[in-house]
């Protein structure tokens, strides 16, 4: 009943009654809430949140059993830590397309007590790798080995990063970890375009695996299908046992070794032994009066972001409308420098030398953009083919929790179900991250993008990504946790949801759905959503640029946390998921 109508209860006596059975209700809804709260959700019927306003603690992942798994570990006792391991585990089970122990990730973190994270868990090449490995005897590129199948393959890093976070967690891993086996070995109910998806990777799957896999099937899955996958669930398990060896040593390494032998693989079980987790200074600059924190190389993603602040804020790109074509021509044209400078400049900074301070300082950004010219296209000179592909290869998980944590995670297979292969016996997807190395000097990724020697493949290397896992700073406190998968789009979606919050004051729903565009030097197009307006894409043409409309662009995570009112500790976390597919908020 509605508060309103106690006033119209005229009689006192009846205005008690009503008064009392209000506390009651109030009471049974109190218990219900909590209920429903500690509750589970069930895995086989369940509804998607797509924001959602708490004041405690809140999960973005891409499904609704990641989110909840990480929730229900923080109802548990855990920080935001715990939920980062077990939503990963999670997101292993239900969204295989992305979420995987089979490929590798990036940590940025913000403790409650002041101190920044970055964790590099990105796959590395395998020590057999060589820089000229995907070329032809006429030395062209063979782009469809470093996609598909199980010379794709990186050496992976996922499951060492879990247990690198498990330090800043509090509960034991088999706590962790235990959802996850339970949705691989029970099952849990496809969404529609999960379903749709096996449908879609039936020929691939089939075309890169010689055993049975639990995605592929004869009859056509549909929405609420049930899908177990035994052979996952007690790879988990052998994890939960052993421990960090129970992925890198013994029988799950004997059978990642074995599959690559099947095919034309080279990861063996010594490069699995020697894998290691990096952890990183986490890449931390100013914009306006906020402290951004973001992710250094190997990925260029905070590099980018830097740079897109920078470039921006030096026209002033508040000063313009949001979606107005002097906005976004601003973008597009600190994207299109950025992307030349990560194509030219930017690998893996433990084997090759990167200017990375000279690349993100004042005064080369204002170099920059000296030729910039409102209201007349650039021109990215050397073009070259490629095209940008829609993928959601790659997850994002944004978390926050009541002791004041913030932790942002973005994990990927590189493609959508990486390399295609599937651990016979193990159950997991390998990825394809050698592609995110430059296989040659001007050839195009999956992405399009393009590299040089500074990305080309050595042994041990970890291959140039975009990842960008981000949290934002406001007077010292975390306010913002984002990030997306995407591929390159990665960075300027971060960027554009950013300054959707701070500059353009739009609601965090608004900063995530609102149509995306992309730029990224080579090729030289601005590509839209399908959803961009229609008269801004006319008034960019007429400046000369190209637009091509394409898929969604990212699935972005968003998490804002503000003070509320007067009392400063009592504050609001408002979690978003992007509309654009399952994605899922939950919290408390
Ligand atoms: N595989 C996508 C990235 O790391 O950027």
């Amino acid at each position: 009943m509605d508060v309103t109508n106690l006033y119209l209860c005229k009689d006192n006596c009846q205005f008690k009654t009503l008064h009392l059975r209000m506390k009651k209700l109030s009471f049974f809804a109190i218990c219900f809430t909590t209920f429903c709260a500690q509750a589970q959700i069930n895995h086989f019927k369940y509804n998607n949140n797509k924001n959602i306003t708490v004041n405690k603690a809140a999960v973005v992942s891409a499904h609704a059993l990641a989110s909840d798994a990480g929730l229900s570990v923080m109802k548990k006792g855990g920080n935001a830590f715990d939920a980062a391991i077990a939503t990963q585990l999670a997101l292993a089970v239900v969204y295989p397309g992305a979420g995987n122990i089979g490929g590798g990730g990036f940590m940025v973190a913000h403790t409650s007590s002041g101190k920044n994270i970055a964790l590099d868990y990105r796959e590395s090449a395998p020590a057999k790798a060589t820089k000229d490995m995907y070329l032809d005897s006429a030395k062209n590129a063979v782009t469809i080995l470093s996609m598909e199948g199980r010379l794709a393959s990186g050496v992976p890093g996922t499951v060492a990063g879990l247990f690198a976070t498990l330090k800043y967690a509090k509960l034991p891993f088999s706590t962790l970890i235990e959802e996850a086996i339970n949705l691989a070995e029970k099952g849990f109910a496809l969404t529609k375009a999960q379903a749709e998806d096996f449908n879609n990777s039936h020929a691939v799957f089939t075309r890169n695996n010689k055993n049975q896999v639990a995605f592929v099937r004869d009859a056509p899955w549909k929405e609420g299908d049930i899908l177990i996958q035994t052979e996952l669930a007690n790879t988990l398990k052998r994890i939960r046992d052993k421990g960090v060896k129970g992925f890198y040593e013994g029988e799950t390494a004997k059978l990642i070794a074995t599959e690559m032998k099947t095919g034309n693989g080279i990861i063996t079980e010594a490069d699995l032994k020697n894998y290691k987790v990096k952890e990183r200074v986490a890449m931390q600059f100013p914009y306006k009066d906020y402290q951004i924190i973001t992710m250094p190389l190997p990925s260029s993603g905070g590099i980018i972001l830097q740079q897109l602040f920078k470039m921006t804020a030096q026209k002033n790109l508040a000063s313009f409308p949001f979606h107005s074509k002097e906005s976004v021509q601003l973008i597009v044209e600190a994207e299109r420098r950025a992307f030349a400078d990560r194509a030219e400049f930017m690998g893996d900074e433990d084997f090759v030398k990167v200017p990375v301070k000279t690349l993100v300082s004042d005064s080369y950004l204002k170099n920059r953009m000296a030729d910039y010219v409102a209201g007349k296209a650039g021109n990215s000179s050397k073009i070259q083919p490629g095209q940008i592909k829609e993928s959601e290869e790659t997850t994002h998980i944004s978390i926050t929790d009541a002791e004041g944590n913030a932790v942002a995670v973005t994990t990927t297979l590189n493609d959508h179900f990486g390399s295609k292969t599937i651990i016979s016996g193990a159950g997991f997807v390998m990825n394809n991250e050698m592609d995110d190395f430059s296989v040659k000097p001007g050839v195009p990724n999956m992405y399009g993008a393009i590299g040089n020697d500074k990305n080309a493949i050595a042994p041990g290397k970890r291959m140039l990504s975009s990842m960008t896992p981000t949290i934002v700073l406001k007077n010292n406190k975390p306010f913002i946790v984002v990030g997306t998968p995407g591929g390159t789009t990665i960075p300027t979606s971060v960027f554009q949801s950013i300054v959707n919050v701070i500059d353009y004051k739009l609601s965090a729903i608004d900063a995530v759905n609102k149509p995306k565009f992309h730029h990224q030097w080579q090729p030289d197009i601005i590509s839209v959503e399908k959803d961009f307006d229609k008269s801004l894409k006319e008034d960019l043409n007429k400046m000369g640029y190209k637009i091509v409309e394409r898929g969604t662009i990212g699935r972005t995570e968003l998490i804002t946390i503000t003070a509320t009112g007067n009392i400063k500790s009592k504050i609001k976390i408002t979690a978003v998921a992007d509309k654009r597919g399952d994605d899922d908020a939950r919290g408390y």
